[in-house]
């Protein structure tokens, strides 16, 4: 048996623990030794558990066991997290893990431990929960230039907007919604201000750049602003409004744009179409076009098995490193206050005679469900220009991006 460990025995780890006992027969073709957990390191005990009798609360024990060649971080948070990481790789143990966090800030300092030491450090958990994107994204883009990744990351924030526009629901109502179905914490913050799928595109665009990019470069806008007339005005234009990560890169200048807000996405786009708790991930190649990954992003099992999928991979490549084409060096960013995009903008009525002023002919008018209101679609504008020209109108509103 080949024998592993895991760090955290909460929602995943105990996941882990499930998808290797539960599917021993499938790991067998690719494993043919077997997996089996030898250590669960907790702060807690679990008496009810069949697995207590494998619970340790040293992590030493299982770093000085000679048998543990990979294991499972999903404990979650920075510390101890990077440093029971850290200490693993560099005895050439390779580590798997769901930890966004971790990964984003200090994934390029690990992933260089672990190709000094002939071990791995994957994290295909972190971002998707169980869709299959970062090793995609690795192998089967490897010849392609990959110049834009656009995707639906929290599964949270797209149920709750997916109860607003099917059920008309105010924001606090689908909250309330999503709480009690167990899909938000109690402390919704990470979700609703958009700082989770943050981390998640800043790992993507990390990925797709090979330099480090970290969630605090990336502006970030939740959905806690987003209300049933936005939905509305959205329905009127043909679109949804979906919160998304966006990563553009660019080929010539090798510059990558990061982004985290609301966007009208139009009908007929791939992630229109995505709703409820599930995530979409549109990735677009230079020679391949678009490819799109949906499934679940968040969940015990489906996370648990992405990485059970890192571990497989570990395993069948003992003694080597698996390059995840993460560096120690920082990403190019472009400004984001000079990127261009379309924009829906709303404004009271006495902005009237200042919109074509302001914005020129080039706008498009919407129909306003809301009364004393006027709603336009501007032409391609930067960030800056869409927040000094609103600034002049006297009962601006919003403004919310259109893809
Ligand atoms: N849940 C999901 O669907 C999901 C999806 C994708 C990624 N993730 C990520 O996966 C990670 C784990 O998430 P989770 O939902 O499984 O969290 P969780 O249920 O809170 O589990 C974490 C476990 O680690 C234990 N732990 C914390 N600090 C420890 C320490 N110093 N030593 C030993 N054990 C320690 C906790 O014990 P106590 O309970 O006693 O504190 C808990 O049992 C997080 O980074 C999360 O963002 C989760």
């Amino acid at each position: 048996m080949f024998e592993v460990a895991i760090l955290g025995f909460g929602t995943v780890g105990s996941g882990v623990a499930e998808v290797i006992d539960r599917n021993q027969k499938q790991l067998l073709r690719e494993i043919p030794e077997g997996v089996h957990v030898k250590y669960i390191l907790d702060l807690r005990d679990f008496p009810d558990s069949p697995y207590n009798d494998r619970v340790v609360h040293d992590i030493d024990i299982i770093l000085n066991d000679p048998e543990i060649r990979v294991i499972c971080e999903t404990m979650g948070g920075k510390e101890p997290a990077f440093t029971f990481s850290k200490k693993a790789l560099e005895k050439g143990i390779s580590v798997v893990t769901s930890n966004k966090e971790l990964v984003d800030s200090l994934g390029g300092t690990l992933a260089v431990i672990a190709k000094e030491h002939d071990c791995s450090y994957l994290f295909e958990a972190s971002v998707g929960g169980g869709i299959p994107i970062l090793r995609p994204l690795r192998t089967s883009f490897a010849q392609e230039f990959i110049t834009s990744v656009t995707g639906i990351l929290n599964g949270t924030t797209n149920y709750i907007l997916t109860k607003m526009e099917t059920e008309g629901l105010d924001f606090e109502e689908a909250l309330k919604q999503a709480q009690d179905n167990g899909y938000a914490e109690r402390n919704p913050e990470a979700d609703i201000e958009g700082y989770d799928p943050c981390r998640k595109i800043a790992i993507l665009a990390s990925l797709v750049t090979g330099g480090n990019v970290k969630y605090q470069q990336v502006p970030c806008e939740g959905i806690s602003r987003i209300d049933k007339q936005d939905l509305a005005y959205a329905k009127s234009l043909g679109r949804a409004v979906k919160l998304l990560g966006v990563c553009r890169h660019d080929e010539e200048t090798n510059e990558v744009y990061v982004r985290t807000a609301p966007y009208m996405v139009q009908e007929g786009h791939p992630l229109y179409s995505v709703n409820d708790v599930f995530n979409g991930i549109l990735v677009h190649g230079n020679m391949v076009g678009d490819l799109m990954f949906y499934g679940s992003g968040a969940g015990k099992l489906p996370t648990a098995s992405a990485v059970v999928s890192d571990m497989v991979e570990c395993i069948q490549n003992m003694g080597r490193n698996i390059d995840i084409g993460l560096k120690n060096t920082d990403a190019v960013l472009e400004d984001p206050e000079e990127y261009c995009e379309r924009y829906f903008i709303r404004t009271g009525e006495e902005d009237k005679d200042r919109i074509a002023e302001l914005f020129g002919d080039a706008i498009e008018y919407v129909t306003a469900p809301a009364s004393g209101e006027i709603a336009f679609v501007t032409d391609m504008i930067s960030c800056r220009s869409m927040k000094e020209k609103t600034a002049k109108l006297s009962a601006f509103k919003k403004a919310i991006r259109l893809l």
